[in-house]
């Protein structure tokens, strides 16, 4: 169809040169002596061809591929997240160009991203951040992952919050059926099963926040700060960063094939387009929900914001404890959830 309102194109708009002006149309044909001038060269003079193609092209106009059926195509799910809908609060903010981690080929950050993550939490001791990544790829895999997006495929996507408002929520089964389930910081499945389910596919943490993972999860890096990276390296070989601003780890178990590191372009854009710098930083828990929104086709919340009283605690927490006033505005990232599951980008499950 495309080719043919091409052709139509073509021909109309020689059939325009002969007729306004003869000298141009001439030039023309010396210059270019194409395959298609000889198709022209037969019609020539057919006031014929000009009609069809007016019709053709008029039929093109009225019966045009619909705009939806062309983005139905972006995956297998019946909603996909790429879908394009008519949410411009979302269509602004959703920027598929970022990547979210960091390789060898995209480590390079520019100025305004190096200054921002520097300022994020300062640190005495500087390490050259050109080595620090050199020495991490030697260590962990560098490839681009999860830029396989396509019409054949539905990746699910549940990310688990720790909220109290998981216990007694029944949801595990529910968790475990997704592709990827993607869990934050020290939540545990251990002794929690039925309410959060056993699979775990991604982990995101970072040093002050560190669990043991088993071998076929993924442990996801959010480094906020150089020394996080030091400190990754660290924990696979010499096990000698034993403090940050607070006492560490200094060693995590996991499969070193299956380490990855957010891309600090990517935290400031979720710091910045999402949540409008208004938090000192994204937490860990709103990185992997915006982390799924780039690499699954739907993306499904547990665990996140109050509890049925109101009450933010994590679940396997005995104490209940305030958080919405802690370094990060829980309740401040729970709007911009609730405004996504309103958009229809995301299901959110509220739990008890
Ligand atoms: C960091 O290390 C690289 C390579 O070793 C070097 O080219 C660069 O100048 C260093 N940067 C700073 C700020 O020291
Ligand atoms: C992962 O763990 C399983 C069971 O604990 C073990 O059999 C397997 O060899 C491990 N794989 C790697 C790559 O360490
Ligand atoms: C850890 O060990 C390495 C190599 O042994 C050394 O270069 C580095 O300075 C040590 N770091 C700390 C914080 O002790």
């Amino acid at each position: 169809m495309f080719a043919a309102v091409f052709f139509c194109f073509v021909f109309f708009a020689f059939f325009a040169l002969y007729y306004t002006s003869p000298e141009l149309y001439t030039f023309f044909l010396q210059e270019r002596k194409g395959t298609k001038m000889w198709v022209f060269m037969r019609y020539r003079g057919s006031y014929m061809a000009a009609v069809i193609c007016v019709i053709i092209f008029c039929m093109f106009l009225v019966y045009r591929t619909p705009v939806d059926e062309v983005s139905e195509g972006m995956c297998a799910c019946k909603d996909c997240v790429r879908q394009q809908t008519h949410s411009f609060w979302f269509n602004e903010l959703y920027d598929l160009s970022i990547q979210p981690l960091l390789t060898r080929k995209n480590y390079v950050l520019s100025e305004d991203i190096f200054k921002y993550w520097k300022g994020l939490q300062k640190n005495k001791k500087e390490a050259n951040y050109t080595e620090v990544v050199e020495q991490l790829f030697s260590l962990f895999p560098d490839k681009t992952q999860y830029s396989d997006a396509s019409p054949k495929r539905c990746r699910t996507c549940a990310v688990i919050g720790n909220s109290g408002n998981l216990k007694g929520s029944h949801y595990g089964h529910l968790i475990d059926l997704h592709d990827f389930v993607i869990r934050i910081n020290m939540g545990p499945t251990k002794g929690y099963e039925n309410d959060v389910g056993s699979k775990t596919t991604h982990r995101f943490l970072y040093p002050e926040s560190a669990m043991d993972v088993d071998n076929s999860t993924y442990l996801v890096l959010s480094p906020f700060k150089i020394l996080d990276m030091e400190w990754l390296i660290s924990a696979f070989t010499t096990k000698n960063i034993t403090r940050t601003y607070k006492k560490v780890r200094p060693s995590v178990n996991a499969n070193r094939q299956k380490v990855m590191i957010l891309h600090p372009a990517f935290i400031k854009y979720v710091h910045e387009t999402w949540l409008l710098k208004r938090a000192k930083y994204p937490s860990t828990g709103f990185l992997a929900i915006i982390f799924a929104l780039h690499v699954c086709d739907q993306v499904s919340t547990f665990g996140f914001g109050a509890d049925q009283y109101g009450n933010w605690y994590h679940y396997f927490e005995k104490t209940s404890h305030n958080i919405r006033t802690g370094a990060h505005s829980g309740s401040f990232e729970f709007d911009t959830m609730m405004q996504l599951y309103l958009e229809n980008k995301i299901q959110v499950y509220r739990g008890r």
